[in-house]
């Protein structure tokens, strides 16, 4: 099996795109995140992203994590997900993410965090 890189521009099925940049020597990488759905009403805007993808496993299948902070919310998402190539040699990356949303007050604390399931497959 071939094996998966994270570098490039990536479609989920919410319709969400974002694009990754190649990793630095530490496994760091950075991207841009563009949503197609938001909690609030406000304006989508490209958002910033910053994340690591863990030491490349011989196996191909890479492990990763970043995090989203959105320039149009008080809110920020953390994504974590592992990335696997069918015999095809299409990639997909299947994540897992929280959605933590500012709340006035402690008391609201127990709603301030929303949790999902994405599939991103690749653009480009
Ligand atoms: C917000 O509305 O507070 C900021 C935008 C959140 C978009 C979420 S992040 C998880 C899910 N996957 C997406 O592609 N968009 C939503």
């Amino acid at each position: 099996a071939r094996k998966c890189e994270l570098q490039g521009l990536w479609k989920n099925e919410l319709g969400s795109n974002m694009t990754l940049s190649a990793l630095d020597a530490a496994g760091a990488f950075t991207g841009s995140y563009h949503t197609a759905v938001a909690a609030t009403n406000k304006r989508i805007v490209v958002s910033p992203l910053k994340g690591a993808q863990q030491h490349p496993s011989t196996k191909g299948k890479v492990t990763f994590g970043f995090t989203v902070q959105w320039q149009f919310a008080d809110s920020i998402t953390v994504f974590v997900g592992q990335c696997f190539v069918d015999r095809q040699g299409k990639e997909t990356l299947e994540t897992t993410w929280l959605l933590r949303e500012e709340v006035p007050s402690r008391r609201d604390s127990w709603k301030a965090t929303r949790i999902g399931t994405n599939v991103f497959t690749r653009i480009k």
